[in-house]
Order: structure tokens, then C-alpha cells, then sequence
């Protein structure tokens, strides 16, 4: 197992590109088990997640290889309708598997994904929506087993506890594509990643509108045909960097940028007194000067992204004044509160707030990631500490960030991966 290991006080500069979205391509991957025929999927960041659900289309019959950021599925008639624990329980998101099996195969076994340390993560609403185009579904043995001769179209109301649900909506808008007849999904997730997977879906030969709306409207098909398809940019690996940038007091050129899918965080940013340039395919950010502390609360896109709150809170740490942020979307989403006090931060947790009282600067310690978006809270609170720190269970970042160090030491950090 390897640990990075960061000698702070560094400023970046120069320019990076951004990878395309992990949290895209893998409801994508899923979506080619809707056809037997050929697809070809572009700009695919060599992710552990994007190699698990590899993994899972190969277990279930497809040839699916990724070489040079492309995967090449090639056609044939895939016949296994089980998505195994093994697999399954590394990945929540392969869950994602059961609306194109039920769909293409009439019947579906996958794994309940497991626990997760960001938070309870139920699939209720994935099987609400499935039982609502009129599958019958049992759970059994920690499986859920679906069945359905023909899915019918229907009127879904997808609204949770804590709002829509990304791949409950991927999860049902994907089944709907075959069932008969027109389904409305009502409160569906309006994140990028759903409306890309909505065009892919669309190029497949699928009638879908409203996606990227609360409202989806898909009328079914009889088949779907192959595809090729180019992944939109991760906002999420775009938002770290333009952490990075300010927490360094450094000039970064983000490249491979879509800045309509970053609203909430430069708005956000431009709060806290930041200068942001915008061009169609870029963003350039630049520390011009002393930052103002900001409050910030989650919630579902456009709303301000769970997947950018560690990394904000790392910036607010050091920045002074008190900060409040709230987690709406995963209450119990602040594994990283600990650690970044360990290197000295004033943060204290209430229930789903964190109160941050910013200090002069984080001094080095050893830390450990938890989950993906806090390793690279920890990685960013390690780029400006006073010292030499460690990140150790760093495979949680490789799920989600592709050559994140590589990119880094263009950039100037001082950063490098050790054998624990
Ligand atoms: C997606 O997860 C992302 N993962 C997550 O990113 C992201 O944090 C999350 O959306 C929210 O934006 C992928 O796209 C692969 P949800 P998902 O269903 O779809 C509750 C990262 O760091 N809920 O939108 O699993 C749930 O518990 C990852 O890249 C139910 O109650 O999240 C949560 O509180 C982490 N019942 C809220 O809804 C359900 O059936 C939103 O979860 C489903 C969800």
C-alpha cells in the first residue's frame, strides 16, 4: 500500500487539464448493457472506480477494455444477470448495473452495495422507482433480485430525505428507456453527470427530455443500437485544483474546464474575495489576495456540491474568521474534521455543522484518508502545512483522481508517493 508525502509551503503555477468525470462515465459503462451492440467511450479517466465497473461488464458477459482514456465495448449478446458482491460491495455506484440488466435481461440479481463511512446511503429510492415501472423485487441474501416480463412506463416521484438522488435517477431513467410506454420522473437529480448519461442514452437512440431538470420524460424504445460518446470534465477534480490554486497563494490555468457546471463553488469563492478568469475551456486562478471566511451549505446540484466540502473546508482552515459549514446531503460527512486538527485546525463539529475558526497555519503530521474527497482535503491541507506530511491510505484518491501527484508536480508541489 503507498502513502504521498508532501513538503508544504510550496505556490503552485502553470497549467493542468482535468480528467474526464468519474461520476459520468460509470452510470455510462453501466448504460452499454441496454444494447449488444458496439460502443465507444471517450475522454475515460484511468480511475480504480472506472476499472471496478470494468470489471463488473466483464463479469456480466461484456469485452470491455479502456486503453489511452477510450473503451472499446464490443458487440455481443451478454447473457449474465448477476452482479456479485465481490465486486459490488468495493463500488456503490455499480449498483447502477440493476435498471440496464432488468431492462435488456427482464431479471436482475446485484449485491446491496455495502456501508459507507460518509454516511447511510439506503437504495430505497432505486427500488421504489424500478417496483414503480412494475418490476417485482425481492431482497434475498443481501442481493436484490428484480424480474419483469415488460416494464411499463410510469409516473415516479424520486424525492428523498435529503432531495433527489444522482443514481437513483440514473438507476430508473436507464431502466425506462425499454419499458412500454412514457415515464415521467419527478424530483430527478439535475446533476451534469445525469444529462450526460441522458445524451449518451439519447445517441443510443433513446427519447428522453427534461434531463438536467427536476422533470425527465423518457419514452420507451424497442431496442437500443450502439454509441459513441465523448465524458464531460469532472467538476469535482476542477474544483480541487481551484482549491489548490488558493490555498497555495498560487496561479493555476485549469484546463478541460466546463465553468457552467462550477456556478456554486465560484460563486462561493467570489465571496470569500477570489478573482476568477473564465474562458470557454478554462478557468484561471490566481491568489491576489488575503481571503474572507465564508458559510457554506451542500445541497443537490445547482446547488453548492458535497463532493467540494472537505476540500473548501482545507482552504477555510487557514483562512481568518469563522466559518459554518453544513452538510445537507451526508450529515455524518466530516471523517476529515479530525485529521486536518491534527495538524492543528480549529474545527469543531455540531451535528451536521462544522464550526471553523481559521488560523496563520497548519503544521505537518502524519493523517489518514478515509474516503476519496477527504484524501484530497488532506492532500491540499498537506500542499500548504509548515513541514513534511504524509497521506496514507491514498487508494482512496486513486478511485477518484486520475494521476493526481503527476499533475501536482507539474504544477511545482513538492509531492511524492512512498511505500507504506
Ligand atoms: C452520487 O452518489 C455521487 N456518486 C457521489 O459522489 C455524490 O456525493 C452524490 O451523488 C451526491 O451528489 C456517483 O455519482 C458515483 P445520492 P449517489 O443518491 O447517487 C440519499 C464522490 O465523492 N438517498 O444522490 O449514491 C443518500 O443517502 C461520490 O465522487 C436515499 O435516501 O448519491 C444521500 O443522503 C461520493 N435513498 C442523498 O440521498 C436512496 O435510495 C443523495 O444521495 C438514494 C439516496
Amino acid at each position: 500500500m503507498d502513502k504521498l508525502v508532501i513538503e508544504g509551503g510550496v505556490r503552485l503555477k502553470g497549467e493542468v487539464t482535468v480528467s474526464g468525470a468519474k461520476n459520468a462515465v460509470l452510470p455510462i459503462l453501466a448504460a452499454t448493457l441496454l444494447t449488444d451492440e458496439h460502443c465507444v467511450i471517450k475522454g475515460v479517466p484511468n480511475l480504480r472506480d472506472t476499472n471496478t465497473m470494468l470489471k463488473i461488464l466483464r463479469s456480466l458477459g461484456k469485452n470491455a477494455e479502456l486503453n489511452k482514456g477510450k473503451v472499446n465495448i464490443a458487440a455481443n449478446k451478454h447473457t449474465n444477470h448477476v452482479a456479485d458482491y465481490k465486486l459490488v460491495s468495493t463500488m456503490r455506484a455499480s449498483f447502477c448495473v440493476l435498471g440496464p440488466l432488468l431492462a435488456k435481461l427482464k431479471k436482475a440479481k446485484v449485491s446491496l452495495p455495502g456501508g459507507c463511512v460518509i454516511g447511510i446511503r439506503p437504495v430505497d429510492l432505486h427500488i421504489k422507482g424500478i417496483k414503480s415501472l412494475g418490476a417485482t423485487i425481492n431482497i434475498e441474501s443481501g442481493y436484490v433480485l428484480a424480474h419483469a416480463a415488460q416494464l411499463k412506463g410510469s409516473h415516479i416521484y424520486l424525492g428523498g430525505v435529503y432531495g433527489s438522488s444522482v443514481l437513483a435517477t440514473d438507476n430508473v431513467m436507464m431502466a425506462a428507456t425499454l419499458a412500454r410506454g412514457e415515464t415521467v420522473i419527478e424530483s430527478a437529480a439535475c446533476e451534469p453527470e445525469v444529462a450526460d448519461l441522458a445524451n449518451f442514452l439519447i445517441q443510443m437512440g433513446a427519447k428522453i427530455k427534461g434531463h438536467g431538470t427536476p422533470i425527465i420524460e423518457i419514452e420507451g424504445v424497442k431496442q437500443l443500437h450502439g454509441a459513441e460518446h465523448t465524458i464531460i470534465p469532472d467538476r469535482i477534480e476542477a474544483g480541487t485544483l481551484m482549491i489548490a490554486a488558493l490555498i497555495t497563494k498560487g496561479d493555476i490555468l485549469i484546463k478541460n474546464v466546463m465553468f457552467q457546471h462550477l456556478g456554486a463553488l465560484i460563486d462561493k469563492l467570489e465571496e470569500a474575495g477570489v478573482s476568477i478568469s473564465i474562458t470557454d475551456s478554462a478557468i484561471r486562478v490566481c491568489y491576489k489576495r488575503r481571503l474572507r471566511s465564508i458559510n457554506v451549505t451542500t445541497l443537490p446540484y445547482p446547488g453548492f456540491p458535497t463532493d467540494m466540502q472537505a476540500q473548501v473546508m482545507s482552504l477555510m482552515a487557514i483562512t481568518r474568521g469563522i466559518s459554518v459549514i453544513t452538510e445537507k446531503i451526508y450529515p455524518d460527512r466530516f471523517m476529515h474534521v479530525a485529521e486536518l486538527n491534527r495538524m492543528g485546525a480549529h474545527i469543531q463539529r455540531e451535528g451536521p455543522h462544522a464550526i471553523v475558526e481559521g488560523i496563520k497555519q497548519l503544521s505537518a503530521a502524519p493523517v489518514m484518508a478515509s474516503d476519496l474527497r477527504a484524501s484530497a482535503c488532506l492532500v491540499l491541507a498537506g500542499l500548504v502545512a509548515k513541514g513534511v506530511t504524509t497521506v496514507s491510505r491514498i487508494y482512496h484518491l486513486e478511485r477518484g483522481y486520475e494521476n493526481i501527484e503527476k499533475k501536482l508536480q507539474g504544477l511545482g508541489a513538492k509531492i511524492w508517493r512512498e511505500k507504506e
